[in-house]
């Protein structure tokens, strides 16, 4: 029998990743087996959105269905399927088991079965025995009846976060459907608060009319988070024009921006709408609009004022309704000082700003980007499987990351090439070190040094008080901030601190934390 737990849930409001969470859990526990997965489909990939038993960074994977034997079977079928523990096919979760990392999955049972919201294929459930255990005859019900357990819960988490989007007035037809992420391309991935935070306001700023600038250092992702504000705008059926403000010559900008007729100059062979004009009833997306040469801010000003554009060479303006996203890597405040931007331009712009976080604020979003990218490379080079040590997603977490998630995909790239070439076997499970990583020394972050500044200084020659209430002291205060770096997942914080997660148990509770 289930425990109660998932019923009781059910009867309250949990935030999405709590709750299915929780169901992976009780479904492990339930079976008694090693791993359990939940994965949503998204286009031809499917995404684990909860795990238990395996690598955190698992969920920053997206299993491309088609290559993964096991997972086309499992969603072709309406009903539980069993691979038994002789199955040559490969496992999707090989390397990947929390309580072995990096070995070869031992030989084991496994289950899954694929789920349904509305007459619709959402995604799977996943089940792995080790260890000598089984799944018996009746498992295949249990799992059918934990299916149905598992619609229910991800089916809440869905209706719940419509509820929230009506409320905050941001449901737009395409949240009603449930595709939060929309097609998997360009999607965004990380669960840290900070970036639901991010998308949240995103989502909010979307439904207006109002003029965006995202700012942000390189490498953070600007243009993809230009592109889901477009995505989830009321003008997401209309085109979204990109211009690379850094790639349009001087000499040639007022023409692409603009348009002109023919005969405007030489050359000018015939009459060309410009981008503004390609972007009507759209969004115009200026990225890197600090590069933009001050002579078109000029005339860029003109149209954002009076929602017009005159192409060159034109007697007439021409009306157009367009939409401004702009997106920066420059400190824009500094160009307009040094003169080298225009202030009254920039204020237009700078209407509704939006800083997006550098990837060293967003906790383990790095294991999940990392997850993200050792699949896509493991794909695309052919290994059996692709997974990091310990030490490696140590060695990620406390970079410094200066050139943000496009350095992460490089870096990741590299390591495997550089794993390959000092003789990896693509057959086997391929651990990357942080020797193939190669991170720059000097960069590594602040974390220990942080850590460090967290040990109270001793101010007199005699503490005032026992080592052990100084201990239990400094122990509370670490644990209590990796709890909050972690948003109150105990397993990352006990991952975090290096400990057994019963030890890191016993010490919270023994410390009054618990
Ligand atoms: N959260 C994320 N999830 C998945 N991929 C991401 C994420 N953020 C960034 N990327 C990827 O990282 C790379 C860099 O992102 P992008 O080009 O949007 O950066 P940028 O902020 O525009 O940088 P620059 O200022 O240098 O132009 C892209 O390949 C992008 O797909
Ligand atoms: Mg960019």
């Amino acid at each position: 029998m289930f425990d109660d737990s998932i019923l009781l849930d059910l009867t309250s409001e949990l935030p999405r990743s709590v709750r299915q969470e929780r169901l992976v859990v009780a479904i492990r526990t339930y079976f008694g087996c090693g791993a359990v997965g939940l994965l949503k489909l998204d286009g031809d990939c499917l995404c684990p959105v909860a795990v238990d038993g395996l690598a955190h960074e698992t969920l920053g994977r997206r299993f491309v269905v088609a290559q993964h034997p096991r997972l086309v079977t499992i969603l072709s079928s309406r009903s539980a399927v069993r691979f038994e523990p002789g199955s040559p096919l490969p496992d999707p979760y090989d390397g990947l088991l929390d309580s072995q990392l990096g070995m070869p999955l031992p030989v084991h049972d496994c289950m899954g079965i694929s789920l349904y919201l509305e007459g619709r294929l959402w995604g799977a459930l996943t089940l792995d025995a080790f260890d000598g255990c089984v799944f018996d005859e009746q498992a295949g019900d249990k799992l059918a009846h934990s299916a149905i357990l598992a619609e229910a819960v991800v089916r809440m988490s869905r209706l719940e976060e419509e509820i929230r989007a009506l409320r905050a007035g941001s449901l737009v037809s395409e949240t009603l459907l449930g595709d939060e992420q929309g097609s998997g391309e360009g999607e965004i991935i990380g669960q840290s608060a900070i970036l639901l935070k991010l998308l949240h306001e995103l989502d909010v700023v979307a439904n207006s009319e109002l003029p965006v600038l995202l700012l942000g250092e390189t490498g953070v992702g600007k243009e993809l988070f230009a592109r889901r504000l477009h995505r989830k705008s009321p003008r997401h059926n209309a085109p979204l024009i990109h211009v690379n403000c850094a790639a349009l010559p001087e000499s040639l900008a007022e023409s692409e921006l603009f348009g002109h007729v023919k005969g405007a100059f030489s050359g000018a062979m015939n009459d060309r709408p410009g981008r503004f004009e390609a972007a009507n009833g759209g969004t115009l997306f200026l990225d890197e609009v600090g590069e933009l040469p001050l002579t078109v801010q000029a005339k860029l000003l003109r149209t954002l004022q009076n929602g017009e554009i005159q192409r060159l060479g034109a007697d007439q303006p021409r009306k157009v309704d367009v939409r401004i996203i702009a997106a920066t890597n420059r400190q824009l405040h500094e160009q307009v000082r040094e003169g080298q931007f225009r202030a009254d331009l920039y204020h237009r712009l700078s209407v509704y700003p939006v800083p997006i976080p550098p990837l060293r604020e967003r906790g383990n979003d790095v294991l999940l980007l990392a997850g993200n990218f050792l699949e896509l490379n493991r794909a695309r080079l052919g290994f059996r499987s692709l997974r990091l040590s310990p030490a490696a997603e140590q060695a990620l977490c406390s970079y410094d990351w200066p050139g943000n998630v496009r350095e992460l995909e490089h870096v990741i790239s590299r390591a495997a090439l550089r794993a390959v070439s000092r003789g990896a076997l693509r057959t086997e499970i391929v651990t990357l070190e942080p020797e193939h990583l190669a991170l720059d020394a000097t960069i590594i972050r602040t974390i220990n040094k942080a850590e460090n500044a967290l040990i109270p200084e001793i101010e007199s020659n005699e503490p005032a008080v026992s080592l052990k209430i100084a201990v239990d002291g400094y122990q509370r205060q670490l644990i209590r901030q990796t709890l909050e770096a972690c948003q109150g997942n105990w397993a990352n914080v006990a991952r975090r601190l290096d400990l057994d997660p019963s030890n890191l148990h016993k010490l919270a509770k023994r410390l009054g934390l618990k």
